[in-house]
């Protein structure tokens, strides 16, 4: 889906399908050197993480796997309770294993905080984070991510597998939503 397809639900563009493809490139060159030689595994959390997964995959020039875990937060009503619950776990053994998270957006981090200490505690040898977008105004917690593409304001972002109500995954930039979609 394009900018035209739904122009009427977006207040901006934020970031294009063009800077977003730029930032993976340039993320990717970083991972290599960091990575070189090793076996990496890339856990992409489902299902925001599904568009950054399959083209961070295919821009890296070195050899990994793909695993996928599925959380969902859950407490007092409000996603970013702290608490995670696993919806899908991983297939992988991750003894040893070194571990890049691959994750679409951090807002509170609370999920991601979390996320990172149960890899660990499977006896990862090392356990990072790329993450396309954060919104340093919405922490929580601090979270230390290693790759990160952009830091965005505390808007209502769609687009590139960030969705509203299950839609906008499949527009191809991404954008802020118009608050008539969801007031
Ligand atoms: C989003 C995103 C992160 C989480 C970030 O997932 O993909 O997993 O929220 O929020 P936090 O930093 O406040 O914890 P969401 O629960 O919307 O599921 P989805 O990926 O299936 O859209």
């Amino acid at each position: 889906m394009e900018y035209s397809d739904i122009a009427d639900d977006l207040t901006s563009v934020l970031v294009t399908e063009k800077e977003i493809h730029e930032k993976i490139a340039e993320l990717s060159r970083r991972i290599e050197a960091d990575y070189a030689g090793e076996n990496l595994l890339l856990v992409g959390v489902l299902r925001g993480a599904v568009m950054l997964m399959a083209d961070l995959a295919r821009e890296l020039k070195l050899p990994i796997e793909m695993d996928w875990m599925a959380v969902s937060s859950y407490g007092s009503g409000t996603k970013s309770s702290g608490v995670v619950r696993i919806l899908k776990d991983l297939d992988s053994d991750l003894q040893g294993r070194k571990v890049l998270i691959v994750e679409d957006i951090i807002d509170s981090g609370l999920t991601l905080s979390w996320l990172r200490t149960n890899l660990e505690n499977r006896g990862a040898a090392s356990v990072e984070i790329c993450a396309l977008l954060r919104k340093p105004d919405a922490a929580k917690v601090q979270v230390d991510v290693r790759y990160i593409g952009f830091e965005i304001p505390n808007a209502f972002v769609v687009g590139y597998g960030l969705d509203y109500a299950e839609k906008y995954r499949n527009f191809r930039d991404i954008g802020v939503l118009a608050p008539h979609v969801y007031a």
